[in-house]
């Protein structure tokens, strides 16, 4: 048996043109430092990119929060903004918020989903690993709310909560609190699931506030399923820097959901907060792996990519991507016909973000000096001197 942990790290250090993806040279830097490591700190790796952000997946033995690991993600991730800087690249370390991390990237700036777990062939519950990994770009960590909730608490989107006898024991979901600002705690609570949903639901109503970070089975052994990187720029640097695009990591199969499960609510194309300036709402389009934002608006975009890894912990050499299926295209264009339609209310009330999100951007200044001409009626003008 091997203790293994995944660690999914993701960060937008610049992009061509604009926040659409990564160039060649920052993906060649950071691939040749991930293949340098494998067999050495980490058992295997690999990058992709969504949009405009890379993400490193890698699989390992130094657990959750190792400081080895996040320093080589944080390595990498300098060694691309070199190359962003070096093209002329828009937003070079746009996503490097601290001068140096203090040994865990998390609040860094970095998105992080991380889970470890017992590698057992052997095991009578989990002798294979296969593995989700999602990225989303131009979206806060609240985009994936809508979709785990599908997934973990309603039949109507999961068969398998009434077709898998361990799968109906429930779990347990932790939800962070994402506006708590303290640097050397979080604010969570662990709700366990069919008994506290409507409680769940009551929380991820407000996507801007409260994420699932991570679901545990009430099946014994416990086991970690899904691991969210569900933390706020904008609390770390204080006001708007770029969006969060959050990642996530979601086990599938035997007595997890299975892949088909997992993504069957990104059907809907459900409205997140992001896309242009990170300060509008607009629905989110399944895309294929290393899609760059091209869309009117920045669309918000997320990919999936199913893995599996072998007893050793090494993943298998090829993965499938799973939004790249024909069978997303129709909804790739029902979310764009979406997007469109709801483009055309523009900036009045909701296509725009919430009060709470802009509030990190230059439209609090415009308010603040309209603020001292407002008068109320009644009472008489103050005097011009005229
Ligand atoms: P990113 O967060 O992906 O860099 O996008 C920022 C933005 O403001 C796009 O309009
Ligand atoms: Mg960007
Ligand atoms: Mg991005």
């Amino acid at each position: 048996m091997t203790k293994v942990t995944l660690s999914v790290i993701k960060a937008d250090v610049g992009s061509i043109g604009g926040h659409t993806k990564p160039s060649e040279p920052m993906l060649e830097v950071v691939r040749a430092r991930v293949n340098g490591a494998i067999g050495k700190l980490l058992i295997d790796g690999t990058l992709t990119y969504t949009g405009d952000d890379i993400a490193l997946i890698m699989s390992h033995r130094h657990g959750v929060g190792a400081r080895a690991v996040h320093q080589f993600a944080w390595d990498c991730f300098l060694a691309a903004t070199d190359e962003a800087r070096k093209g002329g690249l828009y937003g070079a370390g746009q996503d490097l918020l601290v001068d140096a991390p203090s040994g865990n990237v998390r609040g860094a700036g970095p998105a992080v989903a991380e889970i470890e777990f017992d590698r057992d062939p052997k095991s009578k519950h989990r002798p294979a690993e296969a593995f989700l990994v999602f990225a989303a770009d131009k979206c806060g960590p609240g985009a994936y709310s809508y979709p785990l909730y599908a997934t973990f608490c309603d039949p109507m989107h999961d068969g398998g909560l009434l077709l898998n006898p361990k799968m109906h024991l429930g779990f347990s979901l932790t939800i962070i609190d994402m506006d708590h600002h303290a640097r050397d705690s979080d604010r969570v609570i662990r709700l366990d699931v069919p008994e506290r949903s409507w409680d769940v639901a009551c929380l991820l109503q407000n996507p801007d506030r409260f994420a699932i970070e991570a679901v545990h089975s009430r099946y014994k052994p416990e086991e970690q399923i899904a691991s969210i990187s569900a933390t706020r720029l904008h609390n770390i640097a204080g006001k708007y820097t770029g969006k969060d695009d959050p990642v996530a990591i979601v086990r599938t199969q035997g007595i997890f959901p299975a892949p088909e499960e997992v993504i069957e609510p990104w059907l809907l194309g459900h409205f997140v907060s992001g896309d242009c300036r990170g300060s509008h709402v607009m629905p989110i389009m399944p895309v294929p792996i290393g899609t760059p934002v091209g869309g009117a608006y920045c669309l918000p975009i997320v990919s999936c990519m199913a893995f599996s890894m072998d007893e050793k912990g090494v993943f298998t050499s090829e993965a499938v991507d799973l939004f790249g299926n024909a069978a997303w295209d129709s909804v790739r264009l029902k979310v764009q016909q979406k997007a469109d339609e709801w483009r055309r209310q523009g900036f009045v009330g909701a296509t725009m973000a919430s009060h709470a999100e802009l509030a990190y951007t230059g439209i609090v200044d415009t308010l603040s000096a309209l603020e001292k001409e407002f008068t109320l009626r009644g009472e008489p003008l103050a005097a011009t001197g005229d």
